[in-house]
């Protein structure tokens, strides 16, 4: 996180709930390395993820040194993938906010990117998503790779999702805030309690995966914040579709596999990998 405490006080508003669930953003911009990220409300967590992509365009460049040679660094040279390396990235974030929740830190939010250095890489949208949404989707010039949905309730989440699904890339990701809330339940025995549910979205969604027939695969993760009553908690959708996800065609590896391999048996394992698979 690149942020100065005075700009994280600006940008974080405890009520909003982000302040962890910005870090899990933030490393999974730098694990997956998206091309098109989508957040719908602004504020703390824009800047997380942009700070994400200003931290991988650095690290790709002194990567793409190392791999030419222009750089002695053997230990990161050795688990690097030379055509990602060198592979220009551009990566753009599209967000989508309305201001119809106030106080709202988002209209701080871009004079930081711009102030950051980072408002190359911010497609700000001042719109109710609903408006527009599926028209700008429609017009980015890459597939969403992840999606970050952190502006509605448990029904305006399932319109997201529904309309979002048709511009998600086919090995893409979207997290969603508050997969459960904590709410007056009726227990078992007609007692009343509070516990929390899992929303009807997050319901909804596990279910309608268990018919996938087309090879494709879908994995959840529901990760709470335990001490929450309300803005806790994260759901991970992992989207993978096509049966080449799950079959790979060995008998094509190119020479970047191959390659890899060589270099992975030079490595003191004592293993043979030729049989290695990816
Ligand atoms: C929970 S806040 C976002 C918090 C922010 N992610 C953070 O880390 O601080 C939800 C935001 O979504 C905006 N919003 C609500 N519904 C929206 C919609 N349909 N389209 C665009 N923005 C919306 C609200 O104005 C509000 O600023």
């Amino acid at each position: 996180m690149n942020l100065t405490d005075h700009e994280r006080a600006q940008a974080l508003r405890t009520g909003m709930g982000t302040e962890n669930v910005g870090s899990v953003l933030e490393a999974l911009v730098k694990m997956t390395r998206p091309t098109q990220l989508l957040e719908i409300g602004a504020g703390y967590t824009t800047l997380c993820m942009l700070s994400a992509l200003s931290d991988v365009a650095a690290e790709l460049h002194r990567d793409a040194q190392i791999v030419q040679g222009q750089i002695d660094d053997p230990e990161r040279q050795s688990l690097l993938i030379p055509r990602v390396a060198l592979t220009p990235y551009h990566p753009s974030l599209t967000v989508f906010e309305d201001f119809s929740v106030q106080p709202s830190a988002a209209d701080r939010v871009v004079d930081i990117a711009q102030a950051k250095g980072w408002d190359a890489y911010l497609n700000f949208v001042s719109e109710n998503f609903f408006d527009d949404g599926p028209r700008i989707l429609a017009d980015l010039t890459a597939a969403v790779d992840v999606a970050w949905l952190d502006a509605g309730d448990p029904i305006e989440d399932i319109r997201f999702v529904n309309t979002l699904l048709p511009y998600m890339a086919s090995d893409s990701w979207i997290l969603m805030h508050e997969p459960t809330l904590t709410i007056p339940v009726q227990l078992a025995d007609g007692t009343t309690a509070v516990r929390p549910v899992t929303v009807p979205v997050v319901r909804q969604l596990i279910r309608s995966t268990y018919d996938q027939d087309d090879g494709s695969r879908i994995e959840f993760v529901v990760m709470p914040e335990v001490h929450k009553v309300r803005q806790g908690g994260l759901l991970v959708i992992h989207k993978l579709s096509g049966p080449e996800v799950l079959q790979p065609v060995f008998d094509s590896m190119d020479s970047e596999v191959k390659a890899l391999q060589r270099l992975l048996r030079t490595q003191d394992t004592g293993d043979d990998l030729s049989t290695l698979k990816f």
